[in-house]
């Protein structure tokens, strides 16, 4: 049986969520959230935004789409199309004895499995930079919000905007989407 897909994204007010491949705030509290909910799974990424974090993430397992068949990375599990990625997920999430697959971007990603996921963590920031990569807004006739932590930046300086982390859930009427 598949693991569940769970997209993992923050996004500015205006829909953008990076530009020139980079991300476009800093915020520390997301970065710890970030972690926690992908430590010990699977994470299917970008070849981009693969490249744009530059290595491997400690503790979880990351497997890179590229349509290149000579892209290699040491410590990297490589995909050439999005069902050998799920596929690949699915493997190697129980071998970890993962709960679920998470999908981390960017865009072009996103985009695809979006009909595949089952819940996307939302940072919702701030902010409403320029940028060329962008998420748009769920459907609210498929996306039910489920929770939300509203967090004012921290005193110290740390973040760069104001953030809340919201929780949605596919209304699946009862079918599983994958
Ligand atoms: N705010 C957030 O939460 C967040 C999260 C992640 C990323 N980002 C941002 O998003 C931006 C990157 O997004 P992006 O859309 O430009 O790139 P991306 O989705 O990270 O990667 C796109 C690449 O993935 C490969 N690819 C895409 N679809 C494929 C398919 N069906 N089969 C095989 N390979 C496929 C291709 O690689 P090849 O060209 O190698 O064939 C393509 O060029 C950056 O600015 C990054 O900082 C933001």
């Amino acid at each position: 049986m598949s693991l569940p897909l769970v997209f993992i994204v923050a996004v500015a007010k205006n829909g953008v969520i990076g530009g020139d491949n980079q991300l476009l705030w800093r915020l520390s509290g997301d970065l710890k959230r970030f972690k926690a909910l992908t430590m010990g799974k699977p994470m299917i990424m970008g070849r981009k935004t693969f490249e744009s974090i530059g290595k491997p993430l400690p503790g979880r397992e990351t497997i890179v789409v590229t349509r290149d068949n000579a892209w290699a990375f040491e410590g990297v599990h490589v995909a050439h199309d999005l069902e050998r990625a799920l596929a690949l997920a699915d493997e190697v999430g129980q071998r970890m004895g993962a709960s679920e697959v998470t999908v981390v971007g960017g865009a072009e990603i996103y985009r695809q499995l979006l009909p595949r996921a089952a819940r996307v963590e939302w940072t919702e920031v701030d902010l409403a930079p320029e940028g060329d990569a962008r998420f748009e807004p769920l459907d609210p006739a498929q996306w039910q919000e489920t929770a939300r932590e509203v967090h004012a930046r921290n005193p110290e300086g740390k973040d760069e905007a104001d953030y809340a982390f919201v929780t949605y859930q596919r209304i699946t009427n009862g079918c599983p989407p994958r």
